[in-house]
């Protein structure tokens, strides 16, 4: 990976005249997922199939309504606003409506910000306006059923862009009158492209491991890994791999598998301290510490299949109980106890 050159940062910027101590500072105040959010279609990365359609409707400059549909930070709520700016220009915001549907949750909000928006020409000439709801899938059935009346009153001038986590929470009549969109989670190159695209912006240096550490907390979510990568950077701007997971309460691989290993060798003693040094060098809840394990699981090829057979079970068993309130202490034990037994 080694040590990044200097880089323009790209924003226009003193910061070469500035102290070092205060760009940090100013730097660091901002949210990086939003400094760094792609400006067009173009930038964004991975959803090859999202991003080039969305290129075509940027080109033509129209689209019908769009329903973005897919997890946390793969870039829906970025590809809304980036493919406004590449049909608006600098002027979007004219032509733009944005709403969080979790902060209007009452139809008639939206129905009265709709019908101010709609009331006036599109600025500049365009063709029509866009009304961006985030969070659709946040308004109750009813409200759908409302918003689909709105949706076709106003075609004539406006397109509407809804986006959701899940669109089975999305009524179908909404979804008929929508092209759909599946966002993916990100895959790691992506996620690690991005990374190294920002720690070259910030001037970080990302030691070996760092940025593997990086994707692998992601899970293909972009904003996990851009948020983890500024925590870590906050500590020092030299990022290591161990910082990484030190600051994003995610233990890494071998730690996990120490924890395993212990429970087949060394019996339920030494495991269970093996457990509680992982959950305290890495600040760990002990729901973290079962699903990291779990996802850990396959990757451990010490052990049988059938062992990951019956482990994954157990895990399953105790994620629930401690869902459902079980006393933390107790149900680690036990899932020690388990393990330990099991692997004997
Ligand atoms: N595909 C992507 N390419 C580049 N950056 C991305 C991408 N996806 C996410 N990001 C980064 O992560 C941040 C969050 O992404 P975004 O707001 O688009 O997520 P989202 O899909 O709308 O998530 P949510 O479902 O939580 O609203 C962005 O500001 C951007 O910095
Ligand atoms: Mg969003």
């Amino acid at each position: 990976m080694g040590v990044f050159p200097l880089a323009n940062d790209g924003v226009q910027s003193d910061a070469n005249v500035e102290g070092g101590s205060s760009t940090r500072a100013k730097s660091m105040s901002e949210l990086w997922v939003e400094k760094h959010r792609p400006q067009s279609v173009a930038q964004i990365k991975g959803q090859a199939a999202v991003v080039q359609r969305l290129g075509t409707y940027a080109g033509n400059k129209n689209f019908p309504h769009l329903l973005f549909a897919g997890p946390p930070g793969t870039g829906k709520t970025t590809a809304a606003m980036a493919l406004t700016k590449d049909i608006f220009g600098p002027e979007f915001r004219q032509n733009l409506l944005e709403m969080n549907a979790s902060d209007e949750r009452k139809l008639e909000s939206i129905r009265t910000k709709v019908k101010q928006f709609a009331r006036t020409q599109p600025y500049g000439g365009a063709a029509f306006k866009i009304i961006f709801l985030d969070e659709a899938d946040a308004l109750t059935h009813d409200a759908q059923g409302a918003l689909r009346r709105i949706m076709e009153q106003y075609a004539e001038t406006c397109r509407f862009i809804l986006s959701c986590n899940y669109s089975s929470k999305i009524i179908e009549p909404i979804q008929s009158r929508c092209a759909v969109f599946r966002f993916r989670p990100l895959a790691d190159a992506d996620v690690a492209a991005q990374i190294q695209h920002v720690a070259e912006l910030e001037r970080l240096t990302l030691e070996d491991g760092a940025v593997e550490a990086l994707t692998r907390i992601s899970q293909g979510d972009l904003r996990k890994a851009l948020t983890a990568l500024q925590v870590a950077a906050a500590l020092n701007t030299t990022v290591s791999r161990s910082l990484v997971y030190e600051t994003s309460a995610t233990a890494p691989p071998e730690a996990l598998h120490q924890y395993l290993m212990a429970c087949r060798d060394d019996g339920f003693h030494v495991a269970r301290r093996r457990l509680r040094e992982v959950l305290d060098q890495f600040g760990l809840a002990g729901t973290d510490f079962v699903n990291q394990l779990h996802r850990e699981l396959y990757s451990a090829d010490f052990l049988t299949e059938p062992a990951k057979l019956s482990l994954t079970e157990w895990m399953a068993e105790i994620d629930y109980r401690l869902v459902e309130g079980g006393g933390e202490q107790i149900q680690l034990d036990a899932l020690t106890a388990q393990i330990v037994t099991l692997l004997k």
